[in-house]
């Protein structure tokens, strides 16, 4: 399973990278916004940071066909390859990928409630469907299911494409999707920090350190011990 994170903000990701083992990261308009920065300027900062064999996931803003498309243009010319174009699976979003799929663009779909919404996607062109977890859940159904399914429609009919989950609150959720192989999940900073967190971890190293030093010597370890 790939993992992304979900942020624009370069400290954050440096942070990250800097620890985990990262594929990509995904951005949408709202958390542009959240950064504070131009959209641009930042994501440009991010590709030059990931490198560009990296996947890095761009949200057209355009509510209509032709509108995304030239936002689409726009995001492959300034980002490179490896630059997914985030269209939103709407009935404009479904003609858009239609376009894009035909002009050789990658397409995420993103903004998913439904499986219908995936497979009209799959069919459309998308090379990953990005349904939000959280997000169904806060609608009072089950983002986890709805995921899941979507996964068996892709298996099912034979798509190639693949899911990008998105929108997660806890380290559960990120394990269940994982745990049925599905494809990529994007995480927030927060929820990655907490897929390793746990104290009763950090305690089991703190007692092997002490029995150590115990035997050797403070600050003794494998390099510098008898
Ligand atoms: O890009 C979509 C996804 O990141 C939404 O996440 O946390 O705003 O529900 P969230």
């Amino acid at each position: 399973m790939k993992l992304m994170i979900d942020d624009a903000n370069l400290e954050n990701i440096k942070k990250i990278y800097e620890f985990f083992p990262i594929d990509g990261v995904t951005t949408n308009p709202s958390i542009l916004a959240k950064n504070k920065k131009q959209p641009f300027e930042v994501l440009k900062e991010i590709r030059e940071f990931i490198g560009s064999e990296a996947q890095l996931h761009v949200q057209v803003i355009a509510e209509d066909a032709d509108g995304m498309r030239q936002d689409a243009d726009r995001i492959q010319k300034e980002l490179g390859n490896n630059t997914y174009i985030k269209i939103p699976a709407t009935k404009e979003g479904l003609k858009a990928m239609k376009m894009l799929y035909e002009e050789g663009f990658f397409i995420t779909a993103t903004a998913i409630y439904t499986q219908m919404q995936a497979f009209l996607a799959a069919k459309a062109g998308a090379e990953y469907v990005a349904p939000y977890v959280n997000r169904i859940d806060n609608l009072g159904a089950n983002g986890i299911r709805t995921t899941k399914e979507i996964y068996d429609i892709f298996k099912n009919n034979g798509f190639k494409t693949k899911v990008l989950a998105a929108s997660f609150k806890n380290s559960q959720q990120v394990l269940e999707l994982c745990t049925y192989g599905i494809g990529a999940c994007t995480v927030s900073p927060d929820v990655l920090e907490g897929l390793i967190k746990n104290d009763t971890v950090a305690m089991a190293v703190k007692a092997f350190a002490r029995d150590f030093e115990g035997l050797c010597g403070t600050g003794k370890t494998m390099a510098n011990c008898n």
